[in-house]
């Protein structure tokens, strides 16, 4: 793991071993191992309870998108929890294709708490189950996370709990990160820095966003909300087949449409257990 206040992590990224289609994490000792074309590798039965609590298998697949199954081991019938530095997050198995924490984000939470100083006001826009909302809270912030889902906004109200942070100090957006950024500019509302992160894909009603077409226009609605004497982005996807020099390009323009300044452009990390694999583009900027 990569410290000792941290129990979830990337045991096995297969593009280190020429095997790019498999991948292991571990989150408190329960193994989950994702394969995208072939059946759970047999090789690895037999590993609980000598080298994992429990054993579940995932096939990486965004359109048939089903839950981990169960292999050996210790069955799991309720969340659990893991440890990444100085915060604790509920994990579930059974909840679907993700188990409520992205673990390639590792250094984007530990770089937001860093920046973060105490009484900054973050927005985290497709907060899923409000992992950075959590890290920025305990760094002090008030925090406003937006989420289409309730379910996932529950369950980052649960992570809040979990690191005796009271949810009623932050806010809860259900909705369309679009429609919200367009009501938050017309209520003057100004954040010290803004978190996007949004899936490549989605629909919500009859609106589609779509990384490559969208993201400019999203940069612009969150950099107009930055103080007026500036703040941050953190710009992220996770897009496998957009360049990065076009990713950035559309960055500035979304911050040239808002009519803002960029400072500084910095680029994000992936942590160095996925070796091999940079599909994680991400940006800070700096904006005044
Ligand atoms: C890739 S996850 C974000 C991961 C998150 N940033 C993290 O680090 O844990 C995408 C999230 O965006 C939400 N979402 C998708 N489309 C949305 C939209 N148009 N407005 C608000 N949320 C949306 C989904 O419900 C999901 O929780």
């Amino acid at each position: 793991m990569p410290n000792a206040r941290t129990t979830a992590g990337r045991v096995l990224h297969g593009s280190a071993l020429g095997r790019p289609d498999l991948r292991i994490d571990q989150y408190d000792g329960h193994w989950l191992v994702q394969t995208r074309d072939g059946d759970f590798p047999d090789e690895l039965r037999g590993i609980t309870p000598g080298l994992a609590r429990s054993l579940w298998w995932k096939r990486l697949d965004k359109t048939s998108k089903t839950a981990p199954q169960w292999i050996e081991g210790e069955g799991l019938e309720k969340k659990f929890l893991v440890a990444e530095n100085d915060a604790r997050y509920a994990i579930d198995f059974q909840a679907g294709y993700s188990q409520g924490l992205f673990l390639d984000q590792r250094l984007n939470r530990e770089k937001l708490s860093r920046r973060t100083q105490s009484g900054d006001r973050i927005l985290n826009c497709f907060s899923y189950t409000c992992s950075f909302s959590v890290v920025a809270a305990l760094a002090g912030a008030i925090t406003s996370s937006m989420d289409l889902s309730r379910r996932y906004l529950d369950w980052g109200k649960e992570n809040f709990l979990l690191n005796q942070l009271p949810p009623d100090d932050h806010f809860f957006c259900k909705g369309d990160v679009m429609d919200w950024l367009k009501r938050f500019a017309r209520q003057g509302r100004r954040f010290n820095g803004v978190i996007l992160d949004p899936p490549t894909f989605s629909r919500n009603g009859k609106k589609v966003f779509k990384v490559e077409k969208n993201y400019a226009e999203l940069v612009q609605l969150a950099a107009t909300l930055l103080n007026e004497d500036g703040g941050w982005l953190l710009c992220s996807t996770n897009h496998h087949s957009l360049q990065e020099w076009s990713f950035e390009t559309m960055l500035y323009e979304g911050i040239d449409m808002a009519g803002r300044n960029l400072v500084k452009s910095e680029a994000g990390e992936m942590p160095p257990e996925f070796v091999g694999d940079d599909y994680l583009k991400s940006f800070w900027l700096d904006v005044e």
